[in-house]
């Protein structure tokens, strides 16, 4: 069975190709960063605007690239949540191929994507497992019982980590988006030079709060002043703490559930500091820790396709009628 997979929820246009047997056979991501960079954030009409008018051509070319020629066996398409416009791009155009070719579509909740991604990868993580999902929109840990099976264990009670990251980088003068950005001018900063708090991690529970951070580091700018190497050693103090808020919370999940597998999902899942620090709180907790590569931790339609053919190969199919949702909950899926 093959599936093509169409991701349009924010600002990366991207079309896959899952195959029961060979994983993964044909995948593209284009990044709409260039548009959007000059605005500072993703423009949702420019978004959905520039999804028609990469789709067809990169699903013609994905197509060709599988080799095989003929029409998969079934669509997946990013149903929500994201930006309505986009989403609808992504959602009627695969409704409208599954018809054309005769074939089930299934729609797909972006996070779930993301949860499963890991289980691209050689070895993939059995479930059941905690997966902490670190983007642009979503700080969350959860507990991933089964495919559709999900219960929320923590929340960020402001800003995404990847918002964060992203305001943070705009503060220092780095271009859009910032994680990146910012993860590269920490290599310059002296991690010994500043202190930022580590928040809520002092009281119990495993929810986040990341807008304090940003703040923090506008005020080490007023007061140290705006110099290179000041601007360097904010960006690896800000990350040192973002890092090690999320390995105490995810030691916390892990303790908290009893479970010894831990799966990284999410854009800001592709740092650096980040899979370092967790690859040392595993050694310690005697766990594992899953991470997808580079190109299946942000917005990707590889993980689209692979959580579509999950969902039909466990009987689950779109009727004709389509529907996009720019919020869904997660716990609410089965
Ligand atoms: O998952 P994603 O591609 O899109 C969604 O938000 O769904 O995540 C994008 C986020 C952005 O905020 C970006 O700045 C952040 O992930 N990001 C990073 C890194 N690469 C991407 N943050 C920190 N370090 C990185 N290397
Ligand atoms: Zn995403």
């Amino acid at each position: 069975m093959r599936v093509i997979g169409i991701e349009t929820s924010c600002d990366e246009t991207s079309v896959a190709i899952y195959d029961a047997g060979q994983g993964i056979v044909a995948h593209e991501i284009y990044t709409q960063q260039a548009i959007h960079e000059k605005f500072g954030g993703v423009v949702p009409e420019l978004a959905s605007r520039d999804h028609i008018r990469k789709l067809l051509p990169m699903v013609k070319r994905v197509l060709s690239a599988d080799g095989r020629g003929d029409r998969p066996d079934a669509v997946a398409y990013t149903a929500g949540p994201g930006l309505i416009g986009a989403l609808l791009v992504g959602t009627a155009f695969g409704r409208s191929l599954a018809w054309s070719w005769d074939v089930p579509a299934v729609a797909v909740h972006h996070l779930e994507g993301h949860l499963l991604a890991a289980m691209l990868e050689d070895p993939p993580p059995s479930f059941p497992f905690v997966a902490l999902l670190v983007s642009g929109g979503h700080t969350l840990l959860v507990r991933v019982n089964a495919m559709g099976d999900y219960q929320i264990l923590g929340d960020t009670l402001d800003d995404a980590v990847g918002e964060a990251f992203d305001k943070t980088a705009k503060l220092l003068g780095l271009p859009y988006p910032g994680g990146p950005a910012l993860e590269k001018l920490a290599r310059q900063g002296d991690p010994r030079r500043l202190q930022f708090p580590r928040p809520m991690t002092n009281r119990p529970g495993l929810d986040f709060s990341f807008s304090g951070l940003k703040t923090h580091a506008l005020n080490t700018l007023q007061d140290y002043g705006d110099e290179g190497q000041v601007r360097a050693n904010i960006a690896v103090a800000f990350q040192q703490a973002v890092v090690e808020t999320m390995v105490i919370k995810c030691r916390r999940a892990l303790r908290q559930t009893g479970l010894r597998r831990l799966v990284v999902a999410g854009g800001v899942g592709a740092n650096q500091a980040l899979r370092d620090g967790l690859q040392s709180l595993v050694l310690k907790e005697h766990a594992q820790v899953f991470f997808p590569r580079g190109e299946y931790c942000t917005d990707n339609a590889a993980m689209i396709a692979y959580a579509g053919y999950l969902r039909l190969t466990a009987g689950y199919y779109e009727p004709a009628a389509f529907n996009a949702r720019a919020r869904w909950s997660l716990e609410a899926l089965c």
